[in-house]
């Protein structure tokens, strides 16, 4: 008789922040970067994608997916390009052990949510595949490590194969032409800075203007500055950000992140046409956080933007009240931005193994 049971596994995915910036493409087509990036992880108590995946021949429709409780487009090439890999490995188990039940040859059912607000304007593909790719290895049960199954997250959206390790993760851009070394490895885990916060300022949760695919292919094509931060700017950064992440240097730490972040968005604007993700909001949360720093007498916040307006402010616990009570004001007399209607504030976490 034809097997129609429902074979089912979930799991979370977290958001990452980048410190070193991903911004071009070598190969669009597998997602190869043309620079390593470097981000941190943020909890999953307050950022998180929770993803159910199930099969079963009993799925008449095909394969299918849920995203916030709406039907979600599963033709897309990334999307494609992760169930491939995913039912080929599996296909290689089943191949080897005819007991298994031949998961790989049924329809795929994908549930999705993610625990923060889609008004808060962040970018959810890396969380969102990350879940993706772990909750099918899961139901698969493939023996795949994280690291591994990055160069499939890495297919879905390339800043989505650090989402796959908590605390600070580097994403080698590897040589390969076929992408086999373009992966995500931990650098240290979230225990080994326990006291490092982020806090997220939303200066506007309007849909980005240009998407990051389409922004850094028209940065590779037309910046001349770009050439220079992919040959010299950012194996600098990435050198001078593992070396502060490992010896718990925040002041170095902050410095890169911030001149990471200059750089990517100078890139930007050398784009041309350019492009701008920062707005007004984004300016002055900058200039907070100058003024936090000169005030301090040493730097003790960092802002990072990606491709839109939201900041980004790291800081230690240890100056949490300077951190929060500075942002609380001024940004809101100058934006007339809500106190705690719009920030996400987080502590960076580890994440536990794909086994357990
Ligand atoms: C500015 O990972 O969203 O956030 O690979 O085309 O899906 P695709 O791009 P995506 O780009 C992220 C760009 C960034 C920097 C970063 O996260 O490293």
């Amino acid at each position: 008789m034809a097997d129609t049971k429902v074979y089912r596994a979930s799991t979370t995915a977290p958001v990452n922040i980048a410190v070193v910036k991903y911004w071009g493409k070598r190969d669009a087509k597998l997602n190869l970067p043309t620079n390593s990036s470097l981000s941190v992880t943020l909890s999953q108590a307050d950022l998180r994608t929770l993803t159910t995946a199930s099969c079963s021949n009993s799925y008449t429709e095909g394969d299918s997916l849920t995203l916030n409780g709406e039907a979600a487009d599963v033709a897309g090439a990334r999307t494609q390009a992760c169930f491939r890999e995913l039912r080929s490995r599996r296909a290689a188990l089943e191949a080897a052990d005819a007991s298994l039940p031949k998961l790989s040859a049924m329809p795929v059912k994908l549930v999705s949510e993610n625990n923060f607000p889609t008004a808060a304007g962040l970018a959810s593909s890396a969380a969102g595949f990350a879940a993706l790719v772990k909750a099918i290895a899961l139901l698969y049960e493939l023996p795949d490590s994280p690291a591994e199954l990055s160069i499939v997250a890495r297919q879905g959206s390339g800043s989505a194969c650090r989402s796959l390790f908590g605390g600070y993760a580097a994403w080698r851009m590897g040589e390969k032409a076929d992408g086999s070394d373009s992966k995500a490895e931990l650098i240290a885990p979230a225990s080994h800075w326990p006291e490092m916060r982020a806090l997220i300022l939303v200066a506007s949760a309007a849909k980005k203007g240009v998407s990051s695919t389409s922004g850094m292919q028209q940065t590779v094509a037309t910046s001349g500055l770009f050439q220079q931060r992919i040959s010299t700017v950012v194996p600098a950064n990435m050198a001078s950000m593992e070396a502060a992440v490992h010896a718990k240097d925040f002041a170095k730490f902050a410095e890169v992140t911030m001149r990471e972040s200059n750089s990517f968005h100078a890139t930007c604007a050398d784009t041309y046409p350019p492009i701008f993700y920062m707005n007004d909001v984004s300016r002055a949360a900058i200039r907070a956080v100058e003024q936090i720093n000169a005030e301090a007498g040493e730097t003790i916040a960092a802002y990072t933007f990606d491709a839109g307006p939201n900041c980004v402010v790291y800081y230690l616990e240890k100056d949490a009240s300077t951190i929060l009570g500075t942002f609380y004001k001024p940004l809101a007399e100058v934006t007339g931005w809500k106190e705690g209607a719009a920030s996400i504030k987080s502590t960076v976490e580890l994440e536990g193994s794909l086994a357990s």
